[in-house]
């Protein structure tokens, strides 16, 4: 992917794979995907269940269960060094201090057996973090936090308020990239809004980057300045998000776009079921094709590369020149 300046880029990523062992080989769940996250930008990376957002964002940190035997290649250039070649030791300071995940399930994120206070301290690995500290980085995100708060046990908070501790833990140690893996999934649609606007003014204050990973278009609209959309474990298309809005190029941008509009004159929310449809990678033509208005014979045979576009912009499809 391109970008305007390199020296407004933060990280970048090339080339990134992720495989797992499968029957018969190993299969990708990510296949050759090269992302640029920029200084202080709000980055959406868009798409359908099962289109492989979790595993690109977590390979950026190769942050896998030590048991896994997920498979990365590529690499992520972040402050002058690949992260891939990094030794887990190099890296989990990293992760700790300067690329933190807020995940979409607050409860599996808290350890249940520790304090609030003292798993923020144990999140950052810095013991040192004073109370005056810990909250004052709860009230920022809209936690009136008395010394109890820092007493409590995990199940003693709301969802809501899990999440938003989650938050606070994540933003505790000023990191210049946070990765937001649907924050507001597991809450109801009264605080979706909340907790995403709190998100944002945070970002902004901080001049932090933010990759916001969603499959609604209605967050990706609202809340970016840029796009990438999901397919298959390929991106098929980024872009500036107004000009994609404007003009969604992919076939599949394009149906998503159509879709949300469709819905919203008639007041009802896309069948995301519908939509549903975990692609199969292997697929020997363009993953999309199956589901693609304009697929032509060639479709099913060869899969097409990113091309580049007028107005930054990148799309993997053969039919649109
Ligand atoms: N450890 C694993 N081993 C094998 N396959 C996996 C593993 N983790 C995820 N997958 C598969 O990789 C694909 C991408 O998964 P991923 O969780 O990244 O999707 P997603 O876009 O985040 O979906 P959702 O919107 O539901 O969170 C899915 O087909 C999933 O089943
Ligand atoms: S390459 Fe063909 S099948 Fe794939 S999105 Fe483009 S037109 Fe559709
Ligand atoms: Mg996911």
């Amino acid at each position: 992917m391109t970008s305007t300046s390199d020296a407004h880029n933060l990280l970048k990523a090339a080339n990134l794979s992720v495989s797992a062992p499968m029957p018969g080989g190993r299969r990708a769940l990510i296949d050759d995907v090269s992302i640029t996250v920029r200084e202080s930008e709000v980055l959406i990376i868009l798409g359908e269940s099962g289109s492989g957002k979790t595993i690109l964002s977590r390979s950026l940190t190769r942050l896998f269960p030590v048991t896994s035997d997920l498979r990365v290649d590529g690499s992520v250039t972040f402050e002058g060094q690949d992260l891939l070649r990094l030794r887990e030791g190099e890296l989990s300071p990293i992760r700790r201090r300067k690329i933190r995940y807020v995940f979409q399930e607050p409860m599996e994120s808290l350890n249940p057996l520790a304090r609030i206070g003292q798993q923020m301290r144990l999140a950052t690995g810095d013991q040192s973090n004073s109370d005056t500290l810990l909250h004052s980085t709860l009230r920022l995100v809209g936690l009136d936090a008395g010394q109890e708060l820092l007493d409590l046990y995990p199940h003693e908070l709301s969802i809501g308020m899990a999440q938003r501790v989650c938050i606070a833990m994540a933003v505790l140690p000023s990191p210049t990239l946070l990765i937001a893996d649907e924050p507001t999934s597991a809450v109801d649609a009264s605080l979706r809004r909340k907790i995403l606007d709190l998100l944002i003014s945070i970002q902004r204050d901080r001049m932090m980057s933010l990759v916001l990973i969603t499959h609604d278009l209605d967050v990706a609209r609202y809340y970016g300045d840029r796009i990438i959309v999901m397919y298959g474990g390929k991106i098929v298309e980024s872009a500036p998000l107004k000009a994609f809005f404007d003009n969604p190029l992919h076939p599949y941008s394009r149906q998503l776009v159509d879709a949300q509009s469709t819905a919203q004159k008639h007041a009802s929310p896309p069948d995301r079921n519908a939509e549903a449809v975990t692609p199969d990678v292997r697929h020997q033509g363009c993953a999309f094709q199956p589901r693609c208005p304009i697929a032509e014979n060639k479709c099913k045979e060869t899969a097409p590369d990113m091309e580049q576009f007028a107005g930054e912009r990148e799309v993997r499809c053969f039919c649109l020149k």
